[in-house]
């Protein structure tokens, strides 16, 4: 039988969210309509992430999850890079599974779901060279901060990342493709724009770089914030630290990872940047735009990690002083160099590294949050908060801010912000003078 209610769970990344968007509305084109909540939908998505831990493990028990207790269960569609990475020994390890759909393949879900149906069980992994992007429907509907994938891939290699392999090479979408969906992101109520790629800051058409193409989108009316991540330092090009200082609607807010603080480390990482050269590029970004909040990710435990390496990353914490940082203990990943380097660390080192990471970065956090107490700003409202009549938005500097307001999503407030925490920050409205 032909599903008629679908179900997608994503995992992992932002570009997971994303595709599992554009999943949403290609099957919604198809007639299909998402299950409600307590309902028991006909097909199941798992959109899933390879980044980390024993995700393929991870994977396959949320398959048998999925099992019901009659003993009968919906369709299953394995995608996203877990699915990738397994390709048709996803069928071979579980029976359960009908579909197996990479990234680069998901545009094919409808006529996969027609042969899954009729007791096939097809796989696609493929990459292929015309784009996925061409065959799927267009925008409708958009949160006020809607995501719009313009880069996917990675050329970098670091030797401890699966990405290069379960997403393939650095791809751009054309820039036409790009302002064509940011237009129909507006209509469908978007009011900020998230740009996102693997290496978001690699973004070209030939001619022009990410900084054009976001000085472009600052252009279309209706758009009024700009964001983008991940980037990688070595593409951090001065055109677009200059949009930083230029563009009114670019966000103070850049998503920076440095991995380490040790440059031994950084060199095993087959990372491009050093310390230096990483803390030279911020003091760059800093004089273009003094108020940016920097963001960073950090992994913890890579093979042949010292204490002096772990301490030069709680050092590069205080000399940034990171407003967000995310941390992670390191996972061998199959195929990638790190994972059969000499000198893997112990869990339960890192476990206590990753602890003392924590509390360095969340002071960081509060003391960058606590700066801003007293702080006039405007916040975009996302979603409705716990308590009744308290709504959720983002700072500039992508601050969660609660208010006691009842604006709806998508709104601009004006606010001061008036206490702080280390993820999160209380606003009170700003009564408006009347010119
Ligand atoms: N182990 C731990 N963290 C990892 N990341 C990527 N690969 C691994 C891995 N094998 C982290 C990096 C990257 C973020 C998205 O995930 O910090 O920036
Ligand atoms: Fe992975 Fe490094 Fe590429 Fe980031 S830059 S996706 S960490 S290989």
């Amino acid at each position: 039988m032909t599903p008629k209610t679908f179900r997608i769970k994503n995992f992992g990344c932002q570009m997971n969210v994303y595709d599992g968007e554009r999943m949403s509305d290609l099957l919604g084109a198809e007639g299909m309509t998402a299950a409600a909540e307590d309902e028991e939908p006909d097909l199941v998505v798992l959109n899933t992430c390879h980044i980390r831990e024993k995700a393929a493990d991870k994977a396959y028990s949320d398959v048998g999850r999925l099992l019901r207790e009659d003993g009968s269960k919906p369709l299953i569609a394995l995608a996203g890079c877990v699915a990738q990475a397994e390709g048709a020994e996803a069928k071979r390890r579980s029976a359960m599974i009908d579909i197996v759909v990479g990234p680069q393949a998901y545009h094919r879900l409808p006529e996969m779901i027609v042969e899954a149906a009729r007791g096939g069980r097809p796989v696609d992994t493929d990459m292929p060279a015309i784009s996925k992007f061409d065959a799927l429907p267009a925008r409708r509907r958009a949160s006020p901060s809607a995501f719009l994938t313009v880069q996917e891939g990675c050329d970098k290699f670091c030797t401890y990342c699966v990405v290069p392999y379960t997403r393939g090479a650095e791809v751009s979408r054309p820039w036409a493709d790009i302002v064509t969906e940011a237009r129909s992101l507006v209509d469908g109520g978007a009011r900020e724009i998230v740009l996102l790629g693997q290496n978001v800051n690699a973004w070209n058409d030939g001619n022009r770089g990410l900084a054009e193409l976001i000085r472009a989108l600052a252009e279309i009316h209706g758009i009024e914030r700009i964001r983008y991540t991940t980037s990688h330092p070595a593409d951090m090009s001065d055109s677009l630290i200059a949009a930083h200082g230029e563009v009114a609607k670019l966000m103070p807010y850049l998503h920076l990872p440095v991995q380490s603080g040790s440059n031994r480390i950084l060199k095993a990482m087959n990372r491009s940047h050093r310390t230096d050269t990483y803390l030279r590029l911020l003091e760059k970004v800093r004089a273009a735009r003094p108020d940016i909040a920097l963001s960073g990710d950090f992994i913890v435990g890579f093979p042949g990690e010292s204490e002096a390496d772990f301490e030069a990353t709680l050092s590069i914490v205080d000399e940034v002083g990171y407003a967000a940082a995310y941390s992670f203990k390191y996972s061998p990943r199959p195929g990638t160099p790190a994972a059969t380097m000499e000198d893997q660390i112990p869990r339960e080192i890192m476990e206590e590294r990753l602890a003392r990471l924590h509390e360095r970065i969340n002071t960081h956090q509060l003391a960058f949050n606590a700066e801003k107490v007293g702080v006039d700003t405007q916040i975009l409202i996302e979603r409705k908060g716990r308590r009744d009549g308290q709504m959720i938005g983002r700072s500039p500097w992508l601050q969660s801010v609660h208010v006691e307001s009842d604006a709806r999503p998508g709104d601009f407030l004006d606010v001061t912000l008036v206490s702080a925490g280390a993820n999160s920050m209380a606003g009170a409205l700003r009564q408006k003078v009347a010119a």
